[in-house]
């Protein structure tokens, strides 16, 4: 996820660029860039890190012209350093172009590219974009990107410029966000509303595939087969402090809701042809199929995701694995091997826990691998490889698209675990994978319950304790329905696994105290229906989370939200939306700070 903004007016481009670029860093800060076009000539400024680098920078050499792009980046192809931050400009400086999204042929189109000459600067895949337009440039921009897109595979939303052409500027987009801003005298380009909510109330979102031409003097849309289009005008009632979180209440929310995009984001591209492809992996397949056994490491939610990863390592791809919590694990003096694989699981990739522990696996002989949100962290750079979740920036302190992003790239890595060490046919794989690329649908549905979740939660925001209850893959999901409670409303939540209740916790429960079971389909149903009749029977009261039309759970539970039926294996994905709405609401209903809970932080730099 980065963020774009462009202008092309009377006036000086730099100053409208940089106030967008200061409203759009929350889509990413690992780099930012500008490009105006001056005198017939490029001018290009980028600077890795905050915005402010590049503000310091614009002070020292400022900018003139009055067409140009702005970006900041979240890095995803190549690391967050000065080389990959965007614009990039094309091999004869015909073009210049910014890029939000991932193409997924960016390898094909690269290798085509240097057979016709062009020398690549970065390791994005962004400067593909940049070098295909130019190529394939005949003296009309609208028409080129139009030819140029066709080509290109994934998502995207860009801003084009063209050096012969000081008058325009080109957006068009497919599965990333874009809109046009109509000025007076002048136009704007823009990832969203609040980087020209000060320079307009007026704009129009591009549907996908659509492309826009803007001059000073008007702007026009055109379909993919270069049929024009109406521009359907919006005009914009909220402030920016809202449209930052585009009309969400809270981050959390904002990113709770975002999380069929993250997963489609962070699943395409890594189906196909039936086996799980990771093409960014440095690590041989011949190395991976030599391990005999997998620790998975990590803190909070993403150990979670580490323990619903267990799950799906065992049955998949029969390999012993062990979860064990960073924090713990330097003090245990582990059994490591070469023949070991170490899992890092971590949104930011800074968690000071999970970065001792992944160096003291290494140290130890392990093979290496993270599984990580934000490109160009540390603990990647201190593994052997890494797999990234494309969830986009997470801003609420509270995770929740990372913990369902995780939990798809584990489950991903599990299949091809699996099919390397010839626990998995190819046909076997084959509906696991088409499970997972169906998840992000399933996701959306769930998404749905929030209305029954928020009347739950109002209903209940004054008890003091909460219990938790799920098996098998669901299990891990107790501990995290739990864990977000606590953070987010500060009472008191246990997670277990329903089994244990009669061990023990049962004790707890009366007919005050409220226990979420998750009772979705899958080999431990019946288990957990019986698991369930001994709360209910001790007057317990009983809030599931069942598949829709499900009479059993229903005549055992006070309260049923329902979610759509998977696969036990990507259930968690599914369930996970009501147990991270239920907190969230439960902890509005107590106006607690959602986005920023007391005590926390968002990344734990501190051991
Ligand atoms: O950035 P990381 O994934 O390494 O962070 C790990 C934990 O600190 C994090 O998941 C924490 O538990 C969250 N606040 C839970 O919502």
């Amino acid at each position: 996820m980065c963020g774009i903004i462009g202008y092309v007016g009377p006036g000086p481009a730099a100053p409208a660029i940089v106030g967008g670029l200061q409203r759009l860093d929350y889509r990413g800060y690992d780099s930012a860039g500008i490009v105006v076009l001056d005198r017939g000539r490029f001018r290009v400024e980028k600077m890795p890190g905050k915005l402010e680098n590049l503000l310091a920078r614009l002070k020292a050499s400022p900018l003139a012209g009055t067409v140009g792009l702005g970006h900041t980046r979240w890095a995803t192809h190549g690391g967050p350093t000065q080389r990959n931050a965007h614009p990039h400009v094309s091999g004869n400086a015909r073009v210049a172009v910014v890029h939000n999204g991932i193409i997924e042929n960016h390898e094909a189109l690269r290798r085509r590219l240097r057979a016709r000459g062009y020398a690549f600067r970065s390791e994005t895949d962004t400067e593909v974009i940049a070098h295909l337009i130019e190529d394939m440039h005949r003296g009309n921009p609208l028409e080129t990107v139009r030819r140029a897109i066709a080509k290109l595979e994934g998502s995207f939303a860009i801003g084009v410029l063209f050096r012969d052409r000081p008058d325009v500027l080109i957006g068009a987009r497919l599965n990333s966000p874009l809109l046009v801003g109509f000025g007076e005298g002048a136009n704007f380009l823009a990832s969203d509303a609040p980087a020209v909510l000060p320079l307009t109330r007026r704009v129009a979102y591009l549907e996908d595939r659509e492309l826009a031409e803007l001059t000073p003097g008007g702007v026009r849309i055109v379909a993919a087969d270069g049929t024009p289009r109406e521009p359907r005008i919006t005009h914009i009632t909220w402030d920016y402090a809202s449209a930052a979180r585009e009309g969400y209440p809270h981050f959390m929310l904002k990113e709770i809701h975002e999380q069929p995009r993250a997963l489609r984001d962070t699943i395409r591209g890594r189906t196909d042809h039936s086996i799980p492809h990771f093409p960014e992996l440095e690590i041989e397949p011949a190395k991976l199929k030599r391990i005999r056994r997998v620790v998975i490491t990590a803190c909070g939610t993403a150990a979670h995701a580490g323990l619903v990863a267990k799950y799906a390592f065992e049955e998949l791809a029969r390999v012993p694995t062990e979860v064990v919590l960073a924090s713990e694990f330097r003090y245990g003096d582990p059994v490591i091997g070469r023949d070991t694989l170490a899992v890092a699981v971590t949104q930011s990739g800074e968690t000071m826990d999970t970065l001792c522990a992944i160096r003291e696996a290494r140290a130890r002989g392990a093979l290496t691998l993270a599984v990580c949100n934000v490109v160009g962290s540390s603990i990647p750079r201190a593994v052997d490889g890494t797999l990234y979740t494309h969830a986009g920036p997470e801003i609420g302190v509270a995770s929740t698209k990372a913990y369902t992003t995780q939990i798809a790239v584990l489950e991903l890595l599990a299949v091809r675990l699996g099919m390397l060490r010839g626990a998995l046919t190819r046909e076997a794989a084959r509906p696991l994978l088409r499970a997972l690329e169906r998840v992000p649908d399933a996701v959306e549905k769930a998404l749905r319950c929030e209305a029954g979740v928020r009347t739950i939660a109002r209903r209940y925001r004054g008890a003091r304790n909460f219990m938790y209850i799920g098996r098998r893959y669901n299990f891990p999901n107790a501990y995290e329905g739990a864990l977000k409670l606590k953070e987010l409303s500060y009472i008191h939540a246990e997670g277990y696994g329903a089994g244990e209740m009669k061990h023990g916790p049962l004790a707890l429960v009366d007919n005050t105290f409220p226990t979420v079971a998750i009772a979705t389909a899958g080999r431990v149903y019946e288990k957990m229906l019986s698991n369930m009749k001994e709360i209910e029977a001790r007057g317990g009261i009983l809030i599931s989370i069942a598949n829709p039309g499900d009479a059993r759970v229903r005549e055992l539970s006070r309260h049923v939200i329902e979610v759509p039926e998977t696969p036990e294996l990507v259930s968690p994905m599914v369930t996970a939306v009501p147990l991270q709405l239920l907190a969230y609401h439960i902890a509005v209903a107590l106006r607690r700070d959602v986005d920023k809970p007391r005590n926390l932080a968002k990344a734990v730099t501190v051991e």
